[in-house]
């Protein structure tokens, strides 16, 4: 099987007031297709920086990152941004959704925008997701937990071929963390997508088929 995501030598340092500070390096692994991997480290290990890299949000300084056979850092920023838009979601971190748009228009946004939009997938996520009664709100006034799990539903509503989520229970109960696995487990088993999760939960990544550790700027295979 040819893999999804090839990561050749990667390096990448942060520019940090005058002082260069080396994220990653020489970094190597492959991801196959229809998997879950979990990306385990320690808190500034690199989890964060890796997802964006790969979703084309922050440049490598050398090396190559490679899905579906396209070196998506030789595309220009708008042919990167369009490949991104329609092979890969991101739940981010900080959730990132839009404020001035209310929960339902937020859930929507992404899989209108490329013309992805499944209205019974919608309800379905929406019913598991336990977000029935926050749709007409604004981010603004719901729970980090409750913006954490529209973040959610926004990403997996897309069927994307790559879903990066970056501490998706994070602010998450139990309950809830088991409510999000098997949303992540709808889009590997109905919809073929490749999941990579960063995560501090052995739980959620005791769930995964793969999990890969950060370590002193390297990667490997636990
Ligand atoms: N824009 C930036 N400029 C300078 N340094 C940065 C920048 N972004 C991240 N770093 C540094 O790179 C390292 C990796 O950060 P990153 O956010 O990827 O860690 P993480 O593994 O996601 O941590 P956490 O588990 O706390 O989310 C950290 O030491 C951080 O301080
Ligand atoms: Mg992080």
């Amino acid at each position: 099987m040819i893999p999804l995501l090839v990561v050749k030598n990667l390096n990448k340092d942060f520019e940090s007031s005058g002082e260069s500070f080396e994220v990653f390096k020489s970094l190597n692994f492959e991801i196959y297709p229809k998997t879950s991997t979990a990306l385990l480290g320690e808190s500034g290990s690199g989890k964060t920086t890796l997802i964006h890299l790969i979703a084309g949000l922050e440049s490598p300084d050398t090396g190559l990152i490679k899905i579906n056979n396209i070196e998506i850092w030789k595309y220009s920023e708008q042919k990167r941004a369009d490949f991104r838009l329609h092979n890969i979601a991101v739940i981010f971190q900080q959730y990132n959704l839009i404020p001035s748009l209310n929960i339902l228009n937020n859930i929507k946004f992404h899989s209108k925008l490329i013309k992805k939009f499944d209205q019974n997938f919608q309800d379905e996520l929406i019913e598991l997701l336990g977000l029935q009664s926050l749709l007409k709100k604004y981010p603004e006034e719901i729970s980090g937990g409750q913006q954490q799990r529209v973040a959610i539903a926004r990403a997996i509503l897309t069927k994307p071929k790559i879903l990066l989520a970056d501490e998706p229970t994070g602010n998450l109960d139990e309950e809830n963390s088991l409510i999000v696995s098997r949303a992540l487990e709808i889009l590997l088993t109905r919809y073929n997508s490749t999941i990579i999760i960063a995560t501090h939960s052995e739980n959620l990544a005791n769930r995964l088929n793969k999990k890969l550790l950060i370590k002193n700027k390297k990667i490997r295979e636990l």
